[in-house]
């Protein structure tokens, strides 16, 4: 699609959630490229800030900025009311974030619960407010940031890759319901990206396998909005979750978990 298409078919503005860094921060730029006036969203307002001003400056568009942490409740039903005011084509819900990784016994009950509202239960709740919307214009798009690991079990992360299981049962069941209704659904299932993600996680850059730019991701993503329901970027990312499928699920579970097991030492000892 040419730039002034993806406006006419998704515009005037489009929600990226998690802009403030990584894959989100990137999904921003690609659409402020298109001539996306932008509602940007995440906690850290100064990373949010300099982002605007820089967009605003090189593309001539007007960005918005709101604040806000997905892990609460009330301020994702204000950020679902200041949207619905905004004439929004195209969701980028990207935010999310994983626990240490590791034992899953270990992670504080609350924590866990945090991420799960803020990678399952916030993109639900922002789906189930904007869709609607889209339905009855009939038009617009939704890409959701899932991961590889939403799509096989992971042990070590297995709090992690659950709250993206949840996400990619329900974009990829919301694809279907609306398919026919101008909306075009799309579950993005990236495998390691370079962001400040994984390190966040206890996982060291140089354990990371067939890494890529979220640049990349970020691209490749928008090429695959309405083409279909589901998108791993990468080649080795796409076998590896093939062959997870493949496999017996008894060595499928110990394959993922040996890895995950080794790449969590590994970084540990580094
Ligand atoms: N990097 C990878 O290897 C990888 C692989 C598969 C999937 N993913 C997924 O890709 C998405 C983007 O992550 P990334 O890799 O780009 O990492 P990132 O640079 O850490 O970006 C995460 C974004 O989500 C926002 N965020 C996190 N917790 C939030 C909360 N409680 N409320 C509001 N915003 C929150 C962060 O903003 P603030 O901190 O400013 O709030 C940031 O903008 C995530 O959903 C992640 O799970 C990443």
């Amino acid at each position: 699609m040419e730039n002034s298409q993806w406006t006419q078919r998704y515009g005037p503005t489009a929600l990226v959630t998690g802009a403030s860094s990584g894959i989100g921060e990137q999904f921003a730029r690609l659409l402020a490229q298109r001539g996306f006036d932008l509602v940007l969203t995440a906690r850290r307002e100064p990373l949010l800030l300099a982002i605007k001003e820089e967009l605003e400056r090189e593309f001539g568009i007007s960005v918005t900025c709101i604040v806000c942490d997905l892990c609460d409740p009330d301020q994702v039903g204000h950020l679902t009311q200041e949207v619905l005011r905004l004439d929004i084509g195209l969701v980028i819900s990207n935010a999310g974030y994983g626990v240490a990784k590791g034992a899953y016994l270990d992670i504080p009950p609350d924590a866990l619960e945090a991420m799960y509202r803020a990678n399952s239960l916030a993109p639900a709740r922002i789906a189930r407010a904007l869709l609607p919307v889209m339905v009855a214009q009939r038009r617009g798009g939704f890409i959701f940031t899932g991961s590889i690991e939403g799509d096989a079990v992971f042990p070590w992360s297995t709090a992690y890759a659950a709250s993206k299981a949840f996400l990619h049962s329900l974009v990829q069941g919301l694809w279907y319901e609306v398919r026919d209704s101008g909306v075009d659904v799309l579950l993005l299932a990236p495998g390691a990206t370079d962001t400040e993600a994984p390190l966040k996680q206890g996982i060291s850059r140089d354990q990371l396998v067939g890494i890529m730019s979220p640049a990349v991701v970020a691209e490749q993503a928008l090429a695959h909005l309405g083409v279909a329901p589901h998108f791993t970027p990468g080649l080795s990312n796409r076998l590896f979750i093939g062959l997870l499928r493949l496999l017996p699920r008894k060595w499928s579970i110990a394959l993922s978990g040996y890895g995950m097991q080794r790449a969590i030492g590994k970084s540990r000892s580094a």
